[in-house]
This record gives structure tokens, C-alpha cells and sequence, in this order.
């Protein structure tokens, strides 16, 4: 098995050293569809968003825009964490709490609590591995509340194969309840083909849970 935080950090530190980020084939100059199942869930705006695998990520710049104080931007890549704080500016910066860390090998994140929100687009699809699976399932199972809400985008099993070089797991939305198994109540869902900046179609899976117990 491939050890994933040496590898995988420094691939995307330089990823996110060698391009723009609005070039990335993940960019979304608004992230519509992810904002649209978060405001699905009735957040009040102390509640705490994590959102796992931010990159650079323009929902960041929303959710303070909607008016949220609690938000985490967490990435196993500082780069990229540092691109978003340079784009955000000091003050709007120092209104989130960042944390550089491995979804499947936490450090930082595994002592969170309490999250009322976690959010992942396009990052769970990179582990492809069982035990990395599993790591990314048993965090988020450590640090969301009872009654919170696990929003997932994942490649579609329609979609591509890789992703920034790497291979790819693909979900539906029976995949995705599968997984996170029957403490998490599936509330919505639907299909959405993202294009790339330069064009490529990218079918999306996006899921919207409610943990039940
Ligand atoms: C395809 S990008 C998506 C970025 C962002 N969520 C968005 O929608 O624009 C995947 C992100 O996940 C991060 N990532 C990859 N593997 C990770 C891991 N094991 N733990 C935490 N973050 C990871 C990468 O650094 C990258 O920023």
C-alpha cells in the first residue's frame, strides 16, 4: 500500500506551486452546487463547517460571505491553504481556523468535535485504497455530530478515471450510502457534469447525509 501523507502531500504541494489556481481542473469560480446542499441543511451561523480537502476552494470566500464564524479550511497541502489565505486577505483570513493535515492519517483533525457540517468535494475519490477508506470514514465518524451533515461530491462512476494524475475511486449515491453505512441518512442527491477550464466534462456525484446515531 502506498504511504499516502508523504506522497500524496508533496504531489499536491506541487500542484498547487505549478499553476494558477483558477487554471486547476477543479476550479469553480462559484461552488453553486455545494453551497445549494449546505443551505439545505439549515446551519445557523455559529455552527462549525469543516471542510475537508479545501485547496483553494472560492467556497470558503462564500460561506464568510453568508455570514458563517465557525469554518475550518483544512488540506493535506500548505501551498494550497496559502494560496486561499493570500486570495481571502488578512482580515477575512484570520476569520477561519486552517489546519494542514491528512484526512486518512489526522494528526490535528481526529481531535475536532462537534462539527455540524463536513464538506468534501473531490477528495474522497482520490482514495482508492481500503485502509485509507477507512481512515477518512473513521474521521469523519470521530468529529461530526450526532444530527450533523456530511456534504460529499465525488466523480460520478460516468467520470474520468484520474484526476490531477491520479487514479480515481467513482461513487453514485448508492456507493456513497454504502459507505458511510446506516448511521447516515441520505437527504439528497443528484448528478451535475462540471467542465473544466478548459473544457473537459466532469461528472459529479453530490450527496447531501444527515448522521442519525
Ligand atoms: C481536486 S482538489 C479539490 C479542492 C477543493 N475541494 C475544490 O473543490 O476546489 C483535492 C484537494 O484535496 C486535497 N487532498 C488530497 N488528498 C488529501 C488528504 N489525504 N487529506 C487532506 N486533503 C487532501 C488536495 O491537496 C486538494 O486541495
Amino acid at each position: 500500500m502506498r504511504e499516502p501523507s508523504v506522497s500524496f502531500h508533496d504531489h499536491w504541494d506541487r500542484v498547487y506551486d505549478s499553476s494558477d489556481v483558477d487554471k486547476l481542473g477543479w476550479w469553480e469560480a462559484v461552488p453553486e452546487k455545494s453551497l445549494h446542499l449546505i443551505r439545505r441543511c439549515g446551519l445557523g451561523k455559529d455552527d462549525l463547517i469543516l471542510d475537508i480537502g479545501t485547496g483553494a476552494s472560492t467556497l470558503i470566500d462564500r460561506l464568510l460571505d453568508d455570514g458563517h464564524r465557525n469554518i475550518i479550511a483544512s488540506d493535506i497541502s500548505e501551498k494550497a491553504l496559502q494560496a486561499l489565505k493570500h486570495r481571502l486577505g488578512p482580515e477575512r483570513a484570520s476569520r477561519v481556523t486552517w489546519i494542514v493535515d491528512d484526512v486518512t492519517r489526522p494528526q490535528h483533525l481526529c481531535h475536532l468535535r462537534d462539527v455540524c457540517l463536513w464538506h468534501d468535494r473531490a477528495v474522497l475519490h482520490f482514495l482508492t485504497e481500503e485502509p485509507h477508506r477507512q481512515a477518512y470514514l473513521n474521521t469523519l465518524r470521530a468529529v461530526l455530530k450526532v444530527e450533523g451533515f456530511a456534504v460529499i461530491a465525488a466523480f460520478h462512476l460516468t467520470g474520468a478515471d484520474k484526476c490531477s494524475g491520479l487514479p480515481v475511486r467513482k461513487y453514485d449515491e448508492t456507493l456513497l450510502a454504502e459507505f458511510l453505512g446506516e448511521d447516515f441518512l441520505l437527504e439528497d442527491h443528484f448528478q451535475y457534469t462540471y467542465h473544466t477550464p478548459l473544457g473537459s466534462p466532469r461528472p459529479y456525484i453530490y450527496t447531501r447525509f444527515r448522521r442519525l446515531r
